[in-house]
């Protein structure tokens, strides 16, 4: 069924982007093994979310994980520290520094993505543009039939540098293959959702259907897919991380499907990527969980006002506020609150931070896990 003989020239835009489904038979054993792995490792995962008394909380550090990867793809750096605070509500978003703000709005088009799935239950046209303008801030939809778009080697904002491929490009194209890329994502084709969401992925880059930020959007498509298809009941999965520390590979594989048709070698690299992530999420979710229930049997018997509620707090993000500690142990007042705080200091719950004029309280167990 190898049928497909277009001269693939990287500087010429495109427009004959087979739609899918590929073209190329490509399934095989060392294929459906990997499959199964993922399939498994995934599955796991999914498990392991419930075990978490409150799920929205880890998802809240992980989603934070899965944005700070992902923007540092495009080499917006931005440590840890300024994240943490950011999403522990001590960040002024207004105030916070350019990174600190890309890595936000990716959350926010995460979390509004997500949203708009629970509400709607698929995923259409609306669902992709909604998540490109919340990560660039606009109000713009798909990219203008003339516009001129190049992926760069290594990275897309780099200037100079080597054209690695040419997106389609004219009236209309842009409209089509992304019906088509829906219409491949909702059927029933018997094709297993997970590769589908290799293959999809993979079609959504070629595409490039914005003029900026596919990179991001394409990694939230792929979250929001799973959840989609039932294979994800939470956004935890941080493929992102994966994907910056293989970003060669990545770069490569993604010109290997359009060069030589090897969908194969690209779909073993995004199962593997999914097997991976998920073994480390779970890890995560046994770390946090184990730390979790050490703090409090250490802290319960000393403080008679620490309750599983708070520990569960404490543990929903790295930073926390001393108005958190209030609302959870309804003090009556600030200096009952003060004298709670300098307590889960002494036994080291947390620890204080001081920067400028602000005062920090940072669960050290909570980073380290995340590290
Ligand atoms: N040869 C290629 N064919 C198709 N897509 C590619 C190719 N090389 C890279 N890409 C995709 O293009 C993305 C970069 O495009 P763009 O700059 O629009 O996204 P971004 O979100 O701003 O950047 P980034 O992904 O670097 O964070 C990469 O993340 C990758 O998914
Ligand atoms: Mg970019």
């Amino acid at each position: 069924m190898d049928t497909f003989n277009y001269m693939f020239d990287r500087k010429i835009p495109y427009n004959e982007l087979p739609k899918l489904p590929p073209l190329k038979e490509f399934l095989d054993t060392e294929i459906l093994l990997k499959w199964g792995l993922a399939s498994r490792s995934l599955a796991e995962l999914n498990k392991n979310v419930f075990r978490i008394p409150n799920p929205s909380m880890l998802v809240n550090t992980i989603a934070l994980q899965e944005a700070q990867s992902s923007s540092a793809i495009e080499n917006i750096f931005t440590t840890a520290d300024e994240l943490y605070k950011a999403i522990s509500d001590t960040v002024n978003e207004e105030t916070a520094n350019p990174a600190t703000k890309e890595v936000l709005f990716y959350r926010e088009a995460l979390w509004s993505g997500y949203n708009k799935l629970m509400e709607q239950k698929f995923i259409d046209k609306s669902t992709i543009v909604s998540i490109f303008q919340k990560i660039k801030q606009t109000n713009q939809g798909f990219r203008s039939p003339q516009s001129q778009v190049i992926i760069k080697r290594g990275n897309s904002d780099f200037r100079s540098g080597e054209t690695v491929y040419t997106p389609p490009r004219g009236a209309g194209i842009i409209d089509e293959k992304m019906d088509n890329l829906l219409e491949f994502m909702s059927d029933q084709n018997g094709l297993d959702p997970l590769l589908k969401m290799t293959i999809a992925h993979y079609q959504f880059e070629a595409i490039h259907p914005f003029i900026d930020g596919n990179g991001r959007t394409g990694r939230i498509l792929n979250l929001l897919y799973l959840i989609e298809q039932n294979l994800l009941s939470h956004p935890v999965l941080y493929l992102s991380k994966y994907i910056i520390e293989n970003k060669d590979d990545y770069y490569h594989l993604l010109s290997g499907v359009t060069q030589r048709q090897d969908w194969k070698s690209w779909v073993l690299f995004m199962l593997n990527a999914v097997d991976e992530t998920s073994k480390h999420t779970n890890t995560k979710i046994d770390e946090i969980l184990s730390q979790m229930d050490a703090t409090f049997e250490y802290v319960k018997p000393k403080l008679k006002w620490y309750s599983l509620e708070l520990n569960q707090a404490l543990f929903s993000q790295p930073y926390v506020k001393q108005s958190l500690i209030g609302k959870m142990t309804n003090a009556k007042s600030r200096t009952t609150v003060t004298n709670y705080m300098s307590k889960l200091v002494e036994y080291g719950v947390l620890s204080t931070k001081v920067d400028g004029r602000e005062v920090y309280f940072v669960n050290n167990d909570l980073i380290r896990i995340l590290g």
